[in-house]
């Protein structure tokens, strides 16, 4: 519970959901339900009150979220969809952060690790439809929520319609629509739905404004299909004009979408909890703008984002173990689940794969890794509830009626512990039946019958639900040429190969099932594997099959009036082992990437974790099956199937080398008296654009101001000595666990960190520290200051918060006991070289920040670090400041091998060190991320293969920096292997430049 608060807290928004009061038994057919049956059509896609069509035929889009920005290795974004494809998906959802291609007005790139038009390629290569979610503002625990750094300067509110930040927000929208619009399904692409703003709770008449601007220049742009907002909740903002329903506030767009992420959350302890029950925020719900059919009953149930997993904090005890089971395997199930009965028939899980928030991209809320405990780990694993998806998503895929399905009246239960809902097909009658715990987020072991008039007549269905699980039912369908009057089992895959069908059922390991089948004469059948018990009943025409879930049952199905039918019978994690890909089904490999017939090949691609056997369901036509492009030699296996003579092969171990020939060097010049700051910006009154307060009459010490928006920022201030310089005081601002160094005359005199406090992250803070006696001789004296920022406010609440002050606000040498009066001091300020004219465009905005080894290029792979002290191990002790270790070394990762290594640091046994030092990482240039060794939780940092050299070597850079006092000071660094398969896709390094001359 306090776990929950403290995230309610921390996003400082409402929407994580309360209790939501579920009627007792969730099957009324609300008499007022009145979906629109008007078809609005954008060229290929149109939709009506039930569900989104592409070409005039029902989908529910089953979609999931990735930001290609937190993985800096394109070729590997494939990797990722095909993964997510894999996993059921047909749809992915992306935003797109306008700071990360725009460093300056007017400047924008879309090349490289940016190159957003290649991303859409891949997505519509692989398959996938996409949801666009371009901003301007897109929250997404970026820094600025995705703005541009210069926006900080912009002294016009921002998400309004205020002419500056229009101009600004058009300068984006122009290039960002363009790339959108030559994907959109209409000109080849599977771009099919698009989103403006993100969140946007207030809904004042400049915000209306606004809103109407983002839809026009849209449209303007070249996007032609339907336009959504994104509302924080499901509180009916922006809903499109003339909806009619209460308590909502218009917008101008053409569908109305909301996010939640409802039902508990892990403790502070790492526990998974289940607070609440799976809210009814469409057909089952009561009510209103929050309940009812729809906020916008003529448009489909819409979750742009559903909790797929959630975010994890500085200092946290590392929660995203706990993110991935808490919104994970049975959650998604009941929740998700709920969601489709309820007639949401869009739905997309944030995040499908959160990847990594490497370099300055992280807002304050969180540290390096954006696991989020998503459905594919940020070393790329798909985890166990990726499994479940593949299982839901084979559902969605293989019942075609389940797009545009609406509440099918009462079923009679045998308790009421249980639930069901139980939905229809306006068109074919199918059913879809949802059966939870009453409420849904209830866990007893219940066995119980649900009796229903199903199309095919009325029936008793014992079943069975053990424990906070759902059973997503199937009745009355036609699949696969054959006609399933109902299962207790629940449905994998279902499909066609040739003339015949094939079937894919699961159910919870040990439980009994039963399948009902209808023909038109006794079929024949064979059971060729397991125990299937079956009878036929000659009056109706149903074949009963009754069996246990354990392993695998084949059942070969002949006559009876339908073609022939391959029927497999799993348990749940039997089911697992299959993978379908168009008409081929292939049980063994750790991973089905593709299965692609020309003539009569037909090539699979995938992935194995150990040798692995192979069994594939496959057309006739294929007679050459290549795994990974070699032969595989099959026989025939059982039921149809075709089985590898020989298992394929898994990957070979190898070895890492140890990190013990480092070279070291001072890295915080800046803080000697004598440093040459003559080419640094003076610090002076130009405007002041920020949120926060500061004295009056002072100078603009913010570092933005500057052109320095990312990372450290320096300042040196002179002043002559004198009696009464006894004390500095200073207000800064450095984002979540941030920090401050003060030094005078190269010693330092302060180094302060900002507590990783929640409810909101403290991101400014104050300091004041007496100075010694050096302060007060004659001549000149010089302050250092060095605050690191880490990460600017998002702006969740449109408030500005973005622009709160970063780097020194003020400063101020004087004396102390209440006579106030400042001495006189000359500021000078140094941020990244190049300010917002940065030098390595290639690496782009999140790569640096400025401390002095970076301005210099020791970060990149090409810095000649000969002249540097050697050392095998880091030292036990550092000076204060900032301290750069460099080290080369070779890796050789078998070649058709797909690994995942990372470095760690200290033990990773524990979230915390008691040393006190922080590590900017940077490899072969890249800054993929810090670790703050006292405050956590994060210690082991992958590295995606492209920046890595799997195969060659590579340059790690270190920048750690310490208040020098005893044994604050690097831990052992290592590297690790997270992941290792055999297969993965072929990744070529991501060129970029090896010094700052390149
Ligand atoms: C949503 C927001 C996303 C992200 C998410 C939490 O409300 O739209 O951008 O911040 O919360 O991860």
């Amino acid at each position: 519970m306090i776990g929950q608060q403290l995230r309610a807290l921390a996003l400082g928004a409402t929407m994580l959901a309360g209790s939501v009061a579920l009627p007792a038994q969730a099957q009324i057919v609300r008499p007022d339900l009145q979906l629109g049956t008007e078809v609005q059509s954008f060229g290929r896609v149109s939709f009506d009150g039930r569900s989104l069509m592409i070409d005039g035929k029902r989908e529910v889009i089953w979609s999931s979220e990735m930001h290609a920005f937190r993985l800096p290795s394109p070729d590997l974004w494939r990797d990722i969809l095909q993964k997510m494809k894999a996993s059921g998906f047909n749809s992915v959802a992306l935003y797109f952060d306008w700071g990360f291609h725009s460093p300056k007005p007017g400047v924008y790139d879309f090349t490289g690790v940016r190159d957003i038009d290649r991303l859409l390629t891949m997505a519509e290569e692989e398959g996938l439809y996409v949801i666009t979610r371009a901003g301007p503002y897109v929250n997404a625990e970026l820094t600025r929520g995705g703005f541009p750094g210069y926006l900080v300067n912009q002294r016009s509110r921002a998400r309004t319609d205020d002419p500056a930040y229009l101009a600004s927000v058009d300068e984006w929208l122009t290039q960002i629509n363009a790339i959108i619009a030559r994907h959109q399904i209409d000109n080849g692409g599977s771009v099919i739905l698009h989103q403006i703003e993100n969140e946007l709770a207030l809904t004042t008449p400049s915000q209306r404004r606004y809103m109407d601007h983002l839809y026009a220049k849209a449209r303007a742009d070249g996007i032609t299909v339907p336009i959504f907002h994104n509302d924080q909740g499901r509180n009916g903002y922006w809903v499109p004009e003339g909806s009619g329903v209460e308590k909502v506030v218009d917008g101008p767009n053409d569908m109305y979408a909301f996010d939640a992420y409802p039902g508990g959350t892990c403790t502070v302890g790492g526990e998974p909890t289940r607070g609440s029950a799976a809210p009814d925020w469409g057909y089952y719900g009561t009510g209103g703008a929050r309940g009812g059919a729809s906020a916008s009953p003529n448009s489909p149930g819409f979750a742009a984002e559903f909790g797929g997993g959630w975010f994890d904090y500085w200092g946290s005890n590392g929660g995203y173990d706990c993110n991935a089971v808490q919104r994970g395997r049975r959650y998604q199930r009941v929740f998700y689940g709920t969601n489709l009965a309820n007639g949401i028939g869009i739905q997309s899980f944030y995040m499908g794969y959160g990847g990594t928030s490497w370099g300055w991209l992280p807002a304050p809320v969180v540290f390096t890794s954006y696991d989020y405990g998503a459905a594919i780990s940020e070393p790329r694993e798909i985890r166990d509830k990726g499994q479940e998806l593949k299982q839901l998503g084979g559902l969605i895929a293989a019942v075609t009626d389940m797009a545009g399905m609406v509440p099918a009246g009462p079923v009679e239960i045998s308790t009421d512990q249980v639930q069901v809902y139980h939905n229809h097909s306006p068109e074919s009658d199918a059913r879809f039946m949802l059966v939870t715990q009453n409420p849904s987020n209830g866990d007893g072991d219940h066995s119980f019958t649900v009796t229903a008039d199903l199309p095919d007549g009325r029936y008793t269905m014992p079943l069975r639900l053990n424990g906070f699980d759902a059973k997503w039912l199937v009745a009355g369908a036609d699949i696969a040429g054959q006609r399933l009057v109902w299962s207790s089992s629940e449905l994998q895959h279902g499909f066609t190969q040739d003339d015949a069908g094939i079937m894919l059922l699961y159910g919870r390991q040990a439980e009994d099932g039963r399948t009902l089948l209808r023909y038109t004469s006794a079929p024949t059948v064979t059971v060729v594997e397991g125990n299937v018990r079956h009878t036929f009943d000659a009056a109706k025409g149903d074949l009963q099959l009754d069996y246990t879930h354990r392993g695998l049952a084949r059942v070969r199905i002949e006559g009876g009036g339908r073609p022939p039918l391959t029927l497999l019978i799993a348990d749940e994690e039997t089911g697992w082992q299959f993978w379908k890909d168009g008409d081929v089904l292939v049980r063994g490999p750790h991973l089905l990437r593709s299965a692609e017939m020309s003539g009569s090949r037909l090539a699979l691609t995938g992935d194995t974790a150990t040798a692995s056997p192979l069994e594939v369901w496959a057309p006739r036509a294929a007679r050459n099956v290549t795994w990974n492009g070699q032969r595989v030699r099959l026989q025939p296996g059982t039921a149809g199937s075709r089985v590898a003579t020989t298992e394929l092969a898994g990957p070979r171990d190898f070895a890492l080398p140890e990190l013990n020939n480092w070279r070291v060097a001072a890295g915080s010049p800046e803080i000697a008296p004598d440093f040459d700051d003559s080419a640094w910006q003076a610090i002076d009154r130009r405007a002041y654009a920020s949120t926060t307060a500061r004295p009056d009459g002072e100078p603009n010490m913010s570092m933005d101001a500057y052109g320095f928006h990312e990372g450290d920022v320096w300042y040196r201030g002179r002043f002559t000595g004198t009696p009464d310089a006894e004390r500095i005081r200073l207000a800064y601002g450095a984002g979540g666990s941030g920090m401050v160094q003060v030094f005078l005359d190269g010693e330092l005199i302060g180094q302060q960190d900002l507590p990783w406090g929640l409810p909101r992250p403290i991101t400014t803070g104050t300091a004041e520290y007496d100075l010694p006696d050096a302060a007060r001789t004659p001549g000149e004296h010089v302050i250092s200051v060095m605050v690191r920022n880490n990460g600017h406010n998002w702006d969740l609440d449109a408030d500005d918060f973005h622009k709160e002050a970063r780097g020194l606000i003020s400063a101020s040498v004087e004396p102390r006991g209440g006579r106030s009066f400042a001495i006189p001091l000359e500021w000078k300020i140094q941020g990244r070289q190049g300010g917002e004219d940065i030098v390595d465009p290639v690496r782009g905005v999140p790569n640096n920040g400025g401390l002095f080894g970076e301005r210099q290029g020791w970060h990149l792979p090409g810095f000649n670090d000969r002249a540097w002290q050697q050392q095998a191990a880091p030292a036990s002790d550092l000076d204060p400041g900032t301290t750069w270790y460099r080290t080369k070394f070779d890796l050789a990762v078998p070649q058709g091998q797909d690994a995942t290594l990372a470095l760690q640091f200290g033990d990773p046994a524990v979230p915390r060190s008691a040393a006190q030092y922080r590590v900017l990482i940077f490899v072969n240039g890249w800054h993929m991320g810090q670790f703050i060794a006292h405050v956590g939780p994060q210690r082991t940092f992958p590295i995606p293969e492209g920046i890595l050299n799997h195969r060659g070597n590579n340059t790690v850079a270190l920048a750690v920096t310490s208040d020098g006092a005893p044994g604050n000071a690097l831990e052992p660094v290592r590297l690790v292997t997270m992941r290792n398969v055999r297969g993965g896709l072929k990744v070529g390094q991501v060129a970029a430049p090896a010094t700052l001359r390149d």
